[in-house]
């Protein structure tokens, strides 16, 4: 089969590994060459894949079987269309673009499914957020409706924030829209990311539940298991389940949830691997979240997903710009035992972008907070130099 992966980051890198090894072909496109996908890919495009014209070029020339989006900035109306030409576009595009826009996803989880989300309330302007955040109530949280990992992202606790929040909220708006979420702040007590599989023919399967640590919108360290009780497991797996369903299509979703005293509440979701959910490149299962992806994807059944170790995963970040970086330490982090590591290959850095990822792993019964402390340390024994 022919895949076009449109975004070309780490998580990609590992999907297109992941292809490789059953013998499929993959173009990878970004908007920059030499991205860490496009080093194992067969081919390769750069464009800017907010550009519908730009993108439908890519299409025809390579004539996919697949189109397995990576990130969620791209022109993804377009994909309707290209699901009528007879293209899989995975899971499908109607969840490859619900998901672009914070808004689509959100009142379709909330109002549509019901599901139980921090109340929220939408904003164009900096008056309509002041009445926003009266309606939510203090502290709150302000998100463009199209950003990522964080960006354009700030809490207000007090009403002088809200000027502020708009501003940084227009400045790291994607696109074409200006408009922000505002949502009431959950004091939770620790938030997780379930993995879900659906599957073209077969049932919705699900991965242990993933925790996470964020830090300026990204996270630095994850774990799986997560300690969650059974009850908050079932009603995050039924909310799982009716949001991936109503999206449709086969593939891996991370859906993220927080778990706090009054229960489970739906956060957003990636219809595509996680980052959270690199941790399981440390063998915690059978098949790791690419594995799965790539599975189900091409419709090749999946009879059960076992939990083999306890495993965590620790960010490697770079602390300079550079358009050549090296690493320090790769010998100290390879001499660690049930240790392993990825550097992504990115060809620059600058302040805190993501160049690799320390990966630990225990038997089963280790208490995993032991397994995120030797991910950790052995993450910062590696250095990136500009
Ligand atoms: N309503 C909220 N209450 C408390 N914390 C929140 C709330 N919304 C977001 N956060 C915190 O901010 C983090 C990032 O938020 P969110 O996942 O919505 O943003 P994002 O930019 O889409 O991030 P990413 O793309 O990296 O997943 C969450 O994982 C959580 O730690
Ligand atoms: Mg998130």
């Amino acid at each position: 089969m022919k895949i076009l992966l449109l975004g070309s980051g780490e998580l990609g890198k590992e999907f297109v590994i992941a292809a490789q090894r059953i013998g499929q072909t993959v173009i990878a496109v970004d908007s920059y060459e030499n991205a860490p996908a496009m080093q194992v890919a067969h081919g390769f495009e750069v464009i800017n894949m907010l550009d519908g014209n730009a993108l439908d070029a890519v299409v025809s020339k390579h004539q996919p079987d697949y189109i397995v989006p990576e990130i969620e900035a791209i022109r993804t109306e377009r994909f309707y269309d290209y699901e009528k030409q007879g293209i899989t576009v995975v899971p499908s595009a109607k969840a490859a673009n619900f998901t672009m826009n914070r808004k689509a996803i959100r009142d379709l989880a909330a109002k549509e499914l019901g599901l139980k989300t921090a109340n929220y309330l939408y904003a164009t302007s900096a008056e309509e957020l002041r009445k926003g955040v009266e309606a939510v109530g203090m502290p709150c949280v302000v998100k463009p409706l199209m950003s990522s990992s964080g960006k354009g992202q700030s809490t207000i606790k007090t009403e002088s924030d809200i000027e502020k929040a708009w501003q940084y909220a227009v400045e790291g708006s994607r696109g074409d829209v200006v408009e922000v979420i505002v949502e009431a702040f959950v004091k939770f007590n620790s938030e997780i990311t379930l993995l879900t599989v659906t599957q073209r023919n077969g049932n919705t399967l699900f991965c242990a539940p993933i925790g996470h640590r964020q830090e300026r919108g990204d996270y630095q360290e994850s774990w799986q298991p997560a300690n969650v009780s059974d009850k908050d497991l079932q009603e995050a797996q039924n909310m799982a389940r009716k949001v991936t369903e109503a999206l449709g299509g086969a593939g891996l979703f991370g859906v993220e949830f927080f778990l706090a005293d009054d229960g489970v509440y739906f956060s957003e979701l990636s219809p595509r691997p996680h980052d959270t959910g690199m941790v399981t490149l440390s063998g915690t299962q059978n098949f790791n979240e690419f594995e799965l992806h790539l599975r189900a994807v091409l419709g090749l059944p999946i009879a059960e997903i076992t939990l083999e170790k306890a495993g965590a995963s620790a960010v490697i970040l770079a602390s300079a710009d550079s358009q050549n970086p090296t690493y320090s330490g790769i010998e100290k982090i390879a001499s660690l035992s049930n240790v392993d590591f990825r550097i992504f290959g990115k060809p620059t850095s600058r302040p805190y972008r993501r160049m690799g990822v320390a990966l630990a792993k225990a038997p089963l019964e280790t208490p995993v907070e032991e397994v995120v402390q030797t991910a950790v340390s052995a993450a910062q024994s590696v250095t990136v130099n500009p």
